[in-house]
């Protein structure tokens, strides 16, 4: 029996792509950055399943021309939003992300940049390396107490949730806003939820972000919204950079309006060295290294691969995306995985 036939957008741990290259007639695209636009479209052609990242846009022509054939598209990430939806489920094509194991990962690096804004850790270590460390000085580098501080959270998820629990051992007070509205989620944490996303602008003293990018969370903290937030605010950011304006943030750390920006996402990304974020001693910024552990990264490429192992198979994967997809499916052969 012939293997199907898939097609990696770059190169994963070994630990999922060996599941992969063992089970699949594989491409694997060799090369650092993404495939160009024209080559994706090229390389897809006649493939059964994509394993893309979120620097892959797959939209309807991508999957028209990989052809009828594609059952699967494996996005090694939890964020699907370089994905469309809607047009693989018309197609019949599951989608598939990877969940949960990586929330905790998420939350550390959050909170990670949350301490080094807060103690200007960065700042500090540029001040040494720059020569102006002479001495202890009463008022140099002075920062914000996490301990007893209110941390807004926007979106209580999963990382949202692990994020709370790391909160609660520092004796923050957490509150949430939610746009799905899950309550119950942040108060195992002693997590409060807010009425409004305004009211948790303006109560927090921390605000980190943690919701998908869709058409309603696309540019949620704008102008008013950093018009919300204390001049003392601290905002970090680990989702997706579009969630927040940059422009609308450069404005704001600049003129004082908040304190401080912790970004492991940026809009555009990647970010290019002369952008005007970065010229900003108030702001810290990270290459989008939320999941990036060893054993997070592997762990995400064992799901991914599952996922496009169970898709090529016919099988519904075990973190599918789009359960609108099943009444387009294909049923001939497929099983529920
Ligand atoms: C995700 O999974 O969506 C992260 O942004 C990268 O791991």
């Amino acid at each position: 029996m012939s293997r199907p036939k898939v097609f990696v957008t770059r190169l994963i741990p070994e630990a999922g792509l060996n599941l992969v290259l063992n089970a699949c007639d594989a491409e694997v695209w060799p090369g650092e950055l993404p495939p160009p636009r024209n080559v994706l479209l090229e390389k897809v052609r006649g493939m059964q399943g994509i394993l893309s990242l979120l620097t892959d846009r797959i939209d309807g022509e991508v999957m028209d021309a990989a052809g009828s054939q594609l059952k699967i598209v494996s996005n090694y990430a939890v964020g699907f939003d370089n994905i469309d939806i809607d047009a693989a489920s018309e197609r019949g094509i599951f989608v598939g992300n990877t969940p949960g194991i990586l929330a905790e990962t998420t939350a550390d690096l959050a909170f990670t940049l949350l301490m080094a804004a807060a103690r200007r850790i960065v700042e500090g270590n540029d001040y040494i390396r720059t020569g102006n460390w002479k001495t202890f000085k009463p008022m140099e580098l002075l920062g914000r107490d996490i301990h007893h501080a209110t941390l807004g959270i926007v979106g209580m998820g999963r990382i949202g949730t692990e994020l709370a629990r790391r909160a609660k051992g520092f004796d923050m007070e957490i509150i949430y806003f939610d746009h799905r509205m899950r309550s119950g989620k942040g108060e195992s944490s002693g997590a409060r939820m807010c009425d409004s996303l305004a009211e948790l602008l303006a109560r927090a003293d921390f605000i980190s972000l943690h919701v998908p990018l869709t058409p309603e969370t696309n540019h949620l903290i704008d102008n008013a919204a950093l018009a919300r937030m204390k001049d003392s605010a601290i905002l970090i950011n680990t989702s997706r950079g579009s969630v927040v304006d940059s422009d609308a943030l450069f404005d704001a750390l600049k003129s004082g309006q908040i304190a401080y920006a912790a970004l492991d996402v940026t809009d555009p990304e990647p970010l290019p060295p002369d952008h005007k974020l970065l010229t900003l001693p108030n702001c810290l910024i990270t290459p989008h290294i939320g999941s990036a552990t060893v054993a997070t990264r592997n762990k995400m490429a064992v799901m991914a691969a599952e996922n496009l192992l169970a898709g090529v198979s016919g099988k519904v994967p075990d973190h599918l995306v789009n359960p609108g997809v099943l009444p387009h499916h294909k049923m001939e052969g497929a099983s529920n995985g």
